[in-house]
């Protein structure tokens, strides 16, 4: 036994956002072999508690199989857990004593996962500094929003994060960029031809970037009436879908030079006037079942009389010479009809009609989710003996498309093949092609076509 290569320390581990995603995200790359295996985890967080605790909080949160019994109770095995405040140096001093314990390896990486409220971020981000860097490897500190609350805020917090790491030790998280969706506005965009051309002010009239939640703040108040439904959703999810809609195309598909064109589309946009804004908050359906009964104000959590927004709609401007007079619609909000994240590009009439008005502006709908789809909406002949002209869609959804996909990489993963090509060389598996076809030469090839 020489011990652990990598320690993941969940700070915060007894709060809502470990037990229902950093967790349950842990164990799902536990399962799928996609986290090294002589991993640690470290719950830290202020209450006296245990890894049974932890692991009875999150366990509702975890998708487990009845097959994968073993190997849960095998990722809890790998779990500690050590009690301490977020800003007291000897509790730091405690935890680091505790992790050095696990790295009896000459090689050992630290992680420290900040799902703490935004108040901790600054004590306890010095504290891994002055106490807790790996000093057998790399140190990585996670960070999620609320960067600050405003510019000054939010710089100075910068500005503190950076006096402790090093830019490459720390990781600001926008969880919207690891969806299927978001990651294929790319793809989409400058991976085909058809698009290009037409994604313009010439063609294009409005571009739409909604998110919907059905239900309220659950309990989740005290934080979310501190900032808002703007700080919440819409300055961080929906401005990263607009600026991967409005960017031009990056050098590359490296991170720096996708960053370096979201900062241009950022900075050729006007400050949002309140006329172009639209705010709300929700109120209780009386004739609603349930939940829907409940308004914001009645929430125990939030503050009583609180005007803080809990639906926004604000139409922004890219004025460059690519957008400039196209509208960017951003919209978001709790306790809606439905759940629904999307973008939704809407074209200009077709010039010259020879329709009789019949013609519907197309649309390219990005559906983020539920159910994952791209799919164009467009203009087509009724079949059959009439000349009419029908509203129909070209339609990707990807739960008809790649129906059964999940079970086959399953099934490929209990074959040791792996699906995808850019873990070809560090495990040696076999390689497998989008089509199936195992890929003979994929041995000294990351990329490329079977
Ligand atoms: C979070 C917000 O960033 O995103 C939450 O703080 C919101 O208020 C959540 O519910 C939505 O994420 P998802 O992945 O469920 O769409």
């Amino acid at each position: 036994e020489e011990g652990a290569t990598h320690i993941f320390v969940v700070l915060g581990a007894s709060g809502d956002l470990a037990k229902k995603k950093i967790y349950p995200t842990l164990w799902s790359l536990y399962r799928d072999g996609l986290i090294p295996k002589k991993t640690i985890f470290v719950g830290y967080a202020r209450s006296k508690l245990t890894v049974d605790d932890i692991r009875n909080k999150a366990e509702p949160y975890l998708k487990v199989k009845d097959e994968e019994k073993e190997q849960v109770n095998n990722f809890f095995k790998m779990n500690h857990y050590v009690s301490g405040s977020y800003d007291k140096p000897e509790d730091f001093q405690q935890l680091n004593e505790e992790i050095s314990k696990f790295e009896l390896a000459n090689h050992c990486n630290r992680l420290f996962y900040l799902a703490l409220p935004p108040n901790v971020f600054q004590s306890s981000t010095s504290n891994i500094k002055a106490h807790c860097m790996a000093k057998k490897g790399w140190t990585r500190t996670i960070i999620e929003k609320p960067f600050g609350r405003d510019a000054e805020s939010s710089a100075e917090l910068s500005n503190h994060l950076s006096s402790m790491f090093k830019e490459e030790e720390l990781y600001r998280i926008d969880h919207y960029l690891g969806k299927e969706m978001v990651q294929n506005l790319m793809a989409l965009r400058f991976g085909n031809r058809i698009f290009g051309p037409t994604w313009n002010r010439e063609h294009i009239s409005c571009v739409m970037v909604s998110f919907k939640e059905p239900f309220g703040t659950q309990g989740r108040g005290g934080y979310f009436d501190n900032f808002g439904i703007i700080r919440d959703v819409m300055q961080n999810h929906l401005l990263q879908m607009l600026s991967l809609v409005a960017m031009e195309k990056p050098v590359s598909t490296v991170a720096e030079d996708i960053r370096d064109e979201k900062v241009k589309v950022l900075r050729c946009m006007p400050e949002v006037k309140l006329e172009d804004t639209v705010l709300g908050q929700y109120v209780g359906d009386p004739n609603g079942e349930g939940e829907a009964k409940e308004g914001y104000l009645d929430d125990p959590t939030v503050p009583k009389g609180s005007k803080t927004a809990t639906y926004a709609l604000a139409t922004c401007y890219v004025n460059n010479e690519r957008w400039e007079g196209v509208p960017f619609f951003l919209r978001c909000g709790k306790a809606l009809n439905e759940r629904k994240a999307e973008v939704r590009i809407q074209y200009r009439d077709v010039p010259g009609d020879i329709f009789h008005g019949e013609s519907k502006r197309n649309e390219l709908v990005i559906r983020v989710q539920p159910g994952e789809a791209v799919y164009i909406k467009m203009m087509s002949k009724t079949p059959g003996m009439s000349f009419d002209i029908e509203e129909t869609e070209l339609d990707l959804t990807y739960g008809s498309r790649y129906k059964g996909r999940k079970e086959k990489e399953d099934e490929w993963k209990k074959n040791n093949i792996s699906f995808y090509p850019s873990q070809e060389g560090v495990s040696g598996k076999k390689i497998i092609g989008p089509s199936g076809k195992v890929w003979e030469k994929a041995k000294k090839r990351v990329r490329g076509t079977a």
